[in-house]
């Protein structure tokens, strides 16, 4: 039985009205408290920003430099990650599960490296993505591909279910060798993965009118890093897309192929959530590197 409560001092603050904040990311805050929820463990509140750790590449590419030992790799820098984009035998074989930040997880698969990479198909079921706990589904959409419709239609099945049990979609717009990577296609990719239900997108940095890729998608756009850098290069991308309105950055290559990649992750979060300028966010990477060099 509850104790009694016959206090007469209450105070049930009539006339303050129900607080009632906006969620924090881009055409966000019309979506579920599941979802919402889900969202805010990838991208940070305060900076309302992520740096994801994306270590997805053996779904297709196989061991690839820096992904030969995960365990040895990648799970010392899970920690300065704000969430990981991984496969599920990645995540059951080699993550920790207290690891406690949002896991995105990679849902399409089937072609190799060697064959037609457009051709994939849904690799995973909801089932397994609830069981993992994760905060989002990727799908690989190939917009101007061989394979465009059925990428499209496996992105809207996740899309549909997400919506059901209040996971987040990530669309990944994937860009064919024979695509040119310019705004114009960049905006028509993202547009349509935001169009047909993505909760955010994950595509390519372009210096040239990157802002109005960013303008023109209602939902976050993430960037890939795309193919190794050198480390000062890497920090002015993320800077220039952050400056040009992207929500964060979905970076594998560049972190786990760096010299350093426990220094290179965390200079990229100084970009990320601080807006440090990349000379600065270099300078920061070096004594970084050089502190464990001379330790
Ligand atoms: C592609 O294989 C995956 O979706 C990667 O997660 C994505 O390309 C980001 O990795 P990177 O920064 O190496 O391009």
């Amino acid at each position: 039985m509850p104790e009694k409560d016959d206090k007469d001092a209450k105070d049930f603050h009539v006339g303050v009205p129900m607080r009632c904040e906006p969620f924090f990311l881009r055409g966000s805050n019309s979506l579920d408290w599941g979802l919402k929820n889900r969202l805010a463990k990838i991208f940070n509140p305060e900076s309302g920003r992520t740096v994801m750790l994306a270590i997805d590449h053996g779904y297709f590419q196989g061991p690839t430099t820096g992904l030969e030992r995960v365990d040895v790799n990648i799970v010392p820098l899970l920690r300065f990650s704000d969430t990981l984009m991984c496969t599920r035998g990645i995540l059951r074989s080699t993550i920790p599960p207290t690891y406690g930040k949002g896991i995105v997880l990679r849902m399409s698969g089937g072609p190799s490296v060697l064959k037609e990479l457009s051709n994939e198909q849904l690799a995973c079921d909801i089932e397994d993505a609830l069981r993992l706990n994760v905060a989002a589904m990727a799908v690989q959409v190939f917009i101007g591909g061989e394979h465009e419709t059925q990428s499209v239609h496996n992105m809207t099945r996740l899309v549909d279910v997400g919506q059901r049990y209040g996971i987040a979609t990530l669309g990944v717009t994937a860009v064919g060798r024979e695509m040119v990577r310019d705004a114009k296609y960049m905006r028509l990719a993202c547009r349509i993965c935001a169009e047909l239900g993505a909760s955010y997108v994950k595509t390519y940095y372009v210096p040239e009118g990157f802002e109005t890729v960013t303008a023109s998608c209602p939902v976050p756009i993430v960037i890939a890093g795309g193919k190794k850098l050198e480390e000062l290069e890497a920090l002015k991308m993320a800077y220039d897309a952050i400056q040009a309105g992207a929500a964060g950055v979905d970076m594998g290559r560049n972190i786990f192929q760096s010299e350093a990649p426990l220094a290179m992750i965390q200079a990229v979060r100084k970009v990320v959530h601080e807006g440090e300028r990349p000379d600065r966010a270099f300078d920061y990477y070096l004594t970084l590197r050089n502190q464990k060099k001379s330790a």
